[in-house]
């Protein structure tokens, strides 16, 4: 056991990430990866709610870079590639390998940059750091012989540096120019944990800009700028985002220059994002291996890189829009002795855009109109029918998702075809007539 029992603040960040995870598992979003078989290896599975939300933040992060940005293409390489890659770009050796240590009692181990003194679990003596490579080692092929071992990538950028070349000359770049790509990247990370803050497979969303020496610092600043800014567009609290310069000693081993983007997270301030410049590392050292000059005009790009993982956005996003309002929110109904949660997502993020719910559903009238409308709109947006328990449980259990409207059928609604709308953050109402519905909604949906 931990000689030091948790302090206040160290229990109610227990208590609010318990929260999120249990509310994440109940409401659809994350699973547990292999539940049935007590889970595997700290990994999750994205619930019907939890893939249309990733969807949203790794969509948002795509049309920012490829069509909002200027000069931005997108890629989508093989996550296995040839075992050179690695050799290449550094990450067979111990520049990309964590610190351990070892519990010389209980034997688990744990990242040195985590721990102080003894250890967490039993308070044992520790050893003496051990480097631990994060690759992940498979085979390709039927015979497993040295020469088919390759790697699951670890980041998805290498794909795009050794496609630098096909994508100028198909593309006809010119420099200053950027890849973008979202994908799968592993990493044997001995310690995962904190929800899906640290695992083992997870989405990198990376862009990587590739530009003259001379002009790096400036894209430098430019894009540590925009990557702020579009956490803060999405609603995240500005006190509890920064910008921290990482020092040369404890920078990436391809790293010149490191910015981690960080968020204030219950368990403490942890990044979520790197933004590097890589100088010419990755194109010299493919040229060294590869025997393919990628040069450029006589010199090798420099790359300035933002990268960005989907799943601790998703994170952030959950957790930052996450609130408890003790009491209710109306303070006039039976339940305002409870708790209601309000997931607070922007609209864009939302996983549910709105719900259709009959007022009533002993009513058979009200019942049919509402599912019309719920077929009216299903093909437009991604939208619930709900019928069971009171209207007001139905709005509660909507906001607790982070549902942007809940659209009403009432007793009115058979007389002139008119519902109601209601904003999930003012839950002020307005009257809208069905067949304007769906312009309404999508301007809503924009402006709002
Ligand atoms: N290409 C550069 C690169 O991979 P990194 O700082 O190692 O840089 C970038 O990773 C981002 O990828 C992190 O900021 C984080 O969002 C995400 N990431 C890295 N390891 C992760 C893990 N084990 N679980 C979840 N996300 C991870």
């Amino acid at each position: 056991m931990d000689s030091n029992p948790p302090t206040t603040q160290q229990r109610k960040s227990i208590d609010l990430m318990q929260k999120i995870t249990s509310l994440a598992k109940r409401r659809g979003f994350i699973f547990p990866s292999s539940e049935i078989y007590g889970g595997f290896g700290s990994g999750y599975d994205f619930g019907p709610l939890g893939v249309e939300m990733k969807n949203n933040i790794k969509k948002i992060w795509w049309d920012e870079m490829t069509k909002t940005q200027e000069n931005i293409v997108g890629l989508d390489a093989a996550i296995l590639m040839s075992p050179k890659v690695w050799s290449a770009s550094g990450h067979l050796t111990a520049g990309f390998a964590d610190e351990l240590v070892e519990c010389q009692k209980c034997h688990k181990r744990f990242r040195l940059d985590e721990i102080k003194g003894k250890c967490p679990e039993c308070a044992g003596m520790l050893s003496k750091p051990r480097k631990f490579n994060l690759m992940m080692k498979t085979s390709v092929g039927s015979v497993e012989t040295e020469a088919s071992t390759t790697y699951l990538r670890a980041e998805t950028c290498q794909g795009i540096y050794v496609n630098f070349e096909n994508v100028l000359n198909s593309m006809r770049q010119k420099l200053p120019f950027g890849i973008a790509q979202i994908g799968k990247a592993f990493r044997n990370e001995i310690t995962p944990g904190n929800f899906i803050y640290r695992t083992r497979e997870f989405e990198q969303m990376e862009m990587q800009w590739f530009c003259s020496p001379k002009e790096a610092d400036k894209f430098f600043d430019y894009w540590q700028k925009q990557r702020m800014k579009w956490y803060l567009d999405l609603g995240i609290k500005k006190t509890a985002l920064r910008a921290i310069e990482i020092p040369a000693e404890e920078r990436a081993h391809y790293a010149k220059r490191q910015i981690d983007i960080e968020y204030h997270f219950p368990f403490g301030w942890q990044e979520i994002e790197g933004v590097h410049n890589r100088g010419d590392y990755d194109l010299s050292n493919h040229s060294k291996h590869s025997g393919k000059d990628l040069q450029y005009e006589g010199y090798y790009p420099y790359i300035i890189e933002t990268s960005a993982g989907a799943d601790r956005s998703f994170l952030t996003f959950l957790i930052d829009a996450f609130q408890e309002i003790k009491g209710g929110r109306t303070k006039t109904t039976q339940a305002s002795k409870e708790v209601e949660v309000l997931l607070k997502l922007d609209k864009k993020l939302a996983p549910v855009k709105m719900a259709v719910l009959p007022l009533v559903r002993n009513k058979p009238e009200l019942v049919k109109k509402a599912k019309e409308v719920y077929k009216l709109l299903k093909p437009h947006f991604v939208c619930q029918y709900d019928e069971l328990g009171s209207i007001g449980r139905r709005y509660r259990r909507q906001d607790e998702v982070g549902t942007i409207l809940c659209l009403t059928c009432d007793f009115q609604t058979l007389e002139d075809d008119t519902l109601t709308i209601r904003n999930r953050d003012t839950m002020k109402q307005t009257r809208v007539k069905i067949k304007e519905l769906v312009d309404v909604l999508k301007e809503k949906l924009n402006t709002q």
